[in-house]
């Protein structure tokens, strides 16, 4: 079984991150969005349960995608997948393209058997992330567009 793992700190989890995880849902098997820590972004507004359960609760139309959440390094965690499981990212503008592949290079250096796979994404989503939509929210922004409509509330 061809398993993807994309990971991210989804806080919140946009229609950019969805988009990603729906393309994804047709090319491999089983897709496993892991809701991870990231060492830059150390406030989250979301817990980290609030942020599986936003992710379920827009992922279940897809039934071969799930949510799962790993506290360590994303190249100890996929060796946790005995038949093997590649990285899907999504790259939005040439911004995102170094630290993405800095990423890659480092969890191959650190699990030599994992390969990180990039997705572009679509245009409308080019500009759009989870800081953006947080700082919408703030100012109490229409989210629609942006966010899932099940997670807006
Ligand atoms: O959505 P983000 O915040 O850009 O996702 C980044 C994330 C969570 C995928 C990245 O920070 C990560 O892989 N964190 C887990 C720890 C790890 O393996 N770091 C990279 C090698 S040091």
């Amino acid at each position: 079984m061809k398993t993807a793992i994309y990971p991210g700190s989804f806080d919140p989890i946009t229609l950019g991150h969805l988009n990603i995880i729906r393309r994804t849902s047709t090319i491999f098997d089983r897709v496993v969005v892991c809701i991870m820590p990231n060492a830059g972004k150390i406030h989250p507004m979301f817990t980290r349960e609030e942020r599986v359960e936003l992710a379920r609760r827009v992922v279940s139309r897809f039934p071969n995608v799930e949510v799962d959440t790993f506290d360590g390094l994303l190249a100890e965690y996929a060796k946790t997948f005995p038949d093997g499981a590649v990285i899907v990212k999504g790259l939005r503008a040439m911004s995102d393209f170094e630290r993405e592949f800095q990423m890659a290079l480092i969890n191959h250096k650190l699990n030599p058997s994992l390969d990180t796979m990039f997705l572009t994404t679509e245009h409308q989503f080019m500009y759009l992330s989870s800081s953006i939509v947080k700082e919408m929210a703030h100012y109490g922004a229409d989210l629609h567009g942006f966010v899932p409509d099940a997670i807006i509330d």
